[in-house]
Order: structure tokens, then sequence, then C-alpha cells
């Protein structure tokens, strides 16, 4: 696990997006795995300036999402289809017809999910999985207790993923109780997993994710076991770490081959 630690939220997100548009430019046909929330908004904005300043190009690739709500329409304001559209798919040339979003109104979830799944495989893999992390420590919306090798089913959300949603549906009572999400065993088969966190309120969730056991209750934690799995965090998120200094150290002292 390689753990990034930048001044703020805004030059982690830089980074991020240096990351992403690397694999773009070199993997013109790669397929990228995108998460929703506020944590990679600042990401998105990034990638949408480079596509317009600097001609970055989507047109080739194929995205899979990694979760949404089930009973929630597409168009509905708080689904997960409308914030992409909202926050990057209108704003870039990756193809609709090759955007992959969790169906949340599929009549057959589990035959949905299935071909989830197949659909990841027929377009080779994902390259590069973005990620947030829940306070929980949940990513995508695997929470504490998933199974470490699961895979795209439906998850039942726990209380406190709802009362963190409340704002976005006017009120707890309003958010879903179920989801469709990628399990932790598709995330694994990610070639990299991209996970960022910013603010104090993620530190616990961060520091039990990269120094603490792998165990389910953490589900990023299962990201240690993962050959790339990139943390690119703020220095806020980074308050819990135990070796936070090292990390430091390792990224200021970077050869510049090794450098984003
Ligand atoms: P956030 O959500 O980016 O809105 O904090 C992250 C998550 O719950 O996975």
């Amino acid at each position: 696990m390689e753990i990034i630690i930048q001044p703020d939220g805004e030059q982690a997100s830089q980074l991020a997006a240096r990351i992403v548009a690397r694999t773009v430019r070199e993997k013109p046909h790669a397929v990228l795995g995108f998460a929703t929330g506020n944590t990679p908004l600042p990401l998105y904005r990034s990638l949408v300036r480079m596509h317009r300043e600097e001609g970055l190009d989507f047109s080739g690739l194929t995205s899979f999402n990694l979760d949404e709500y089930v009973g929630i329409p597409p168009a509905h304001p708080s689904s997960f289809h409308s914030y992409m559209w909202a926050h990057i798919f209108s704003n870039i040339n990756l193809p609709r017809e090759r955007i992959n979003i969790p169906d949340g109104l599929a009549a057959d979830i589990p035959a949905s999910c299935r071909k989830y799944e197949q659909a990841i495989r027929s377009a080779g893999g994902i390259d590069i999985q973005i990620l947030g992390i829940g306070t929980n420590g949940h990513i995508g919306f695997n929470e504490p207790s998933s199974s470490l090798s699961s895979r795209t089913r439906i998850k039942t959300l726990t209380e406190e993923t709802r009362r963190e949603a409340a704002a976005a549906f006017g009120g707890e009572d309003d958010v879903p109780t179920h989801v469709i999400t990628m399990g932790l065993g598709t995330i694994m088969e990610s070639r990299m997993c991209l996970l960022l966190a910013f603010g104090r309120r993620k530190a616990r969730a961060v520091a039990s994710a990269a120094e603490g056991p792998v165990t389910a209750m953490v589900p990023g934690s299962v990201l240690q076991m993962h050959p790339r799995a990139i943390l690119v965090i703020d220095r806020e998120a980074a308050a819990e770490l135990t070796m936070a200094d090292y990390y430091l150290w390792v990224s200021e002292h970077k050869p510049d081959w090794q450098k984003y």
C-alpha cells in the first residue's frame, strides 16, 4: 500500500487526477471504476479541466460505477446516475454506451449483479478503481462485516451510512435501505485501487484501513492485500496514522522516475 499525504484535498485530488490521466493517455481503451460522494468531486473537476484544456480523451474508455441505491430511478436527483452525469459524464467525451452503473430498479437484482460482473470481465477488468472510504471503513457500500471476497450484490445500509446520506434525501427516513454494490472481491480484481480521503473525520477509518488488522469490520483494510493500492489523503485524514512521518519522507524522497 502506498500512502501519499498531501497538504490539502485540492492538491491530493490533482495528484490523483495525474495518476488517472496517465492511464487514460497510455491506454486509450482503459476501464475506469468510478466512485460517488463528496470526496471524488475535486478529482472529477480536475479531469474535466484536463479534458477541456489539455484534450484528455475519454472516447475509447469504458467505466463502471461502484454502487447505486435500490428503488431509486436514475433520474432521481440523489441517484448516483444523476451525480455522475452532473459532475463528470456531461463534461467529458466518455461514450454513453460504455458507461455502466448498477441498475437500482432491476426486477431481478441477483441476475443484474451477475451481468454487471460479467460486463466488467468482458471489458477486460478495471484498470483503476477510484474509491472513497466511509467513517465506518466501508468502500463502495461494503459495510462492516462484508465478506472480503464478496461480489456485486445487494446490501443493507447501516444506520451510520444512512445518517450520512440523510441530507441528500431530505431526511434519514427517506434514505433507501438497500443498495447494489460491487463486492470487495470485485474491487480487489482492479489493477489499481486509488483511495481518496480528506478531513479529520476520516482519520480513524484511514488509520484502521491502512495500519490496522485486515478485517471484515473495516472493509477498506482489504486493500492491504492489493498489490497496487494507493491512498491519497490530506494531512487531516492522516492524523491518526502511526507511520505518517515515514510516508511523508518516502514521498519527499522519491526519485524522479517514481513521481506522479
Ligand atoms: P464521502 O463518502 O466521499 O461523501 O465522504 C465516502 C463513502 O462513504 O464512501
